[in-house]
């Protein structure tokens, strides 16, 4: 009885940590600016089919229309209502797009914007994606409503009003970000109000949020929104179940905010993580894969069950946020596919792939110019649909790297090894290094020429490599690898290798 109790207490409190995804699923996917539509049907005809458990989809609710005259992708982070309709499609759709997708098993994480409105310069009018009238100067914004009352600038403390010194946590918390109209989130009201926000969510289906700008609300603030929210729709989820949350923190240390003052609430974006496989990956400061052999905690990360992990997000890969050159993205394509494969392969954190979009780069002294476009559009400003070519890879622009090959069937890999402990370690104290999960999958990296036999832990058979292929049927498409009666198999990839690495598992066994 009281075992049973102590059952039921843990796993109440490790409630908000839990992504809540179902049939063995392990990751989800970053959909970055899609639409409704297009992400109804990758739940349909992709992500459910290949194992992915959930979406991240872009903040659905109403924002600013900001024109300059093209739309960049961060007026999506400038709040005029909670009404739910942007480019990515209305309430309807947006609806759809949740019961379809839950409906094949596949969860919805909402980007929640909720620290402030839109920036203080933002004019007024009815320029926004509903139609609805706002005034940034007068603080207005009646179709939620708030009015200046539910900001209090006189909190912050600079001159500016503006965050000016990221050295003190109250600047950070209390002033403007970016000039950003900063919620007075003390506030019982305000609070009410984001709370029925997410609540409205909750109930059309959503399976959790990702808490934009976290690091610039204070944690008990935090903690009095998510004490009012509801429990998740019981058409699909057990009952009791608590929406997951993952709150966006940037901590690289050494500054007066840590991470760890929000671990209480939910999980957290561990940013180092693709800083420093960054790092490893491109050789950066002397750095070699054989290093990564207490990856983790043994690196300064977060506890394994407070991470939300990921090689690169919508802000890093354009230069924005933590992490600058490190960050690996597709477009260093060889690099990014050995560190998607590594995390997808390692236990560490909850992992969250990238799918975006293309751009064209344009670097001036260092800093890509063109870090704002937004996403595929058409003249009139609305969002390109996401086609899918005949080979599987995605048209218009949208990059798709949930399905390349590597990257999809490593999502695959994940499913089949969850649970099982990382094992059979081995490295050359190079640039070469492979590992088991228990004895269900075995992955081995070569960022230098390798020819080596290795003890694989995995029962004697021929293993599929899902890298170079995939296992059609009975038969193999990539290279094959034979695990002899000890055990051990030898591996062969050379250091021009598009793709230098090869993974196999039990589900790929011929
Ligand atoms: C504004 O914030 C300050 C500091 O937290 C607080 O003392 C004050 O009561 C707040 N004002 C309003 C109107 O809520
Ligand atoms: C920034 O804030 C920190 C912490 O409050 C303080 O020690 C430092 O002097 C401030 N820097 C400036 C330039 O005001």
């Amino acid at each position: 009885m009281k075992l049973l109790l102590l059952f039921v207490l843990a796993g109440l409190s490790s409630a908000q940590y839990n992504p809540n995804l179902r049939s063995g699923r392990t990751s989800m996917v970053h959909l970055f600016e899609w639409r409704w539509v297009d992400i109804a049907a990758e739940c349909e005809r992709y992500l459910a089919p290949n194992g992915y458990g959930g979406v991240q989809v872009s903040p659905p609710n109403e924002n600013i229309i900001v024109s300059n005259p093209y739309r960049p992708w961060y007026e999506r982070y400038q709040p005029i209502s909670y009404k739910l309709c942007t480019r990515s499609g209305s309430e309807q759709q947006f609806r759809d797009m949740v019961t379809r997708c839950n409906n094949v098993g596949v969860n919805i994480y909402v980007d929640a914007v909720i620290n402030h409105m839109c920036g203080s310069g933002g004019g007024s009018g009815t320029q926004s994606t509903c139609g609805s009238s706002y005034n940034a100067g007068t603080k207005d914004f009646p179709a939620v409503p708030y009015s200046n009352l539910d900001f209090n600038d006189s909190k912050c403390g600079t001159a500016s009003g503006e965050i000016e010194n990221y050295s003190d946590a109250n600047q950070v918390r209390n002033c403007r970000l970016v000039g950003l109209l900063d919620l007075a989130l003390e506030k019982d009201y305000v609070r009410g109000k984001i709370a029925d926000f997410l609540n409205n969510l909750i109930s059309i289906g959503v399976a959790g949020f990702r808490l934009d700008a976290s690091k610039h609300m204070w944690p008990g603030d935090i903690q009095a929104i998510l004490s009012r929210l509801n429990n998740l729709n019981t058409q699909w989820f057990a009952s009791g179940a608590r929406p997951f949350i993952f709150q966006e923190v940037i901590d690289l240390g050494g500054e007066a905010i840590s991470a760890s003052e929000y671990y209480g609430n939910g999980r957290i974006t561990e940013f180092k993580y693709g800083a420093k496989l960054g790092n490893v990956i491109r050789k950066l400061g002397g750095e070699r894969l054989s290093y990564l052999r207490n990856w983790g905690e043994g690196w300064g990360f977060m506890p394994n069950d407070r991470a939300l992990v990921f090689v690169d997000n919508h802000d890093n890969q354009r230069g924005h946020g933590a992490g600058g050159a490190s960050i690996l993205t597709f477009f260093d394509s060889r690099f990014y596919k050995i560190g998607v494969g590594f995390m997808l392969a390692h236990p560490y954190g909850q992992t969250r792939v990238m799918s975006s979009y293309r751009w064209t780069r344009n670097f001036v002294n260092g800093k890509d110019v063109n870090d704002w476009i937004g996403p595929p559009s058409n003249s009139d400003g609305s969002t390109k649909a996401v086609t899918i070519n005949a080979d599987s890879s995605c048209g218009n622009d949208w990059v798709c790297e949930h399905r390349w090959r590597q990257i999809k069937n490593m999502v695959i890999f994940r499913n089949v090894v969850n649970g099982q402990a990382l094992a059979n370690w081995w490295d050359n104290g190079g640039n070469q290094i492979a590992f088991s999960r228990g004895n269900k999958g075995y992955i081995i990296f070569n960022n230098d020429n390798m020819d080596v036999t290795l003890s694989t832990g995995l029962p004697a058979g021929t293993y599929c490599d899902v890298i170079s292929g995939q296992k059609e049927g009975t038969r193999c498409t990539g290279t094959q690898i034979t695990v002899s009666s000890t055990g051990s198999a030898r591996f062969v990839i050379s250091s021009s290798a598009e793709d230098p690495f090869i993974a196999i598992h039990e589900s790929a066994k011929l």
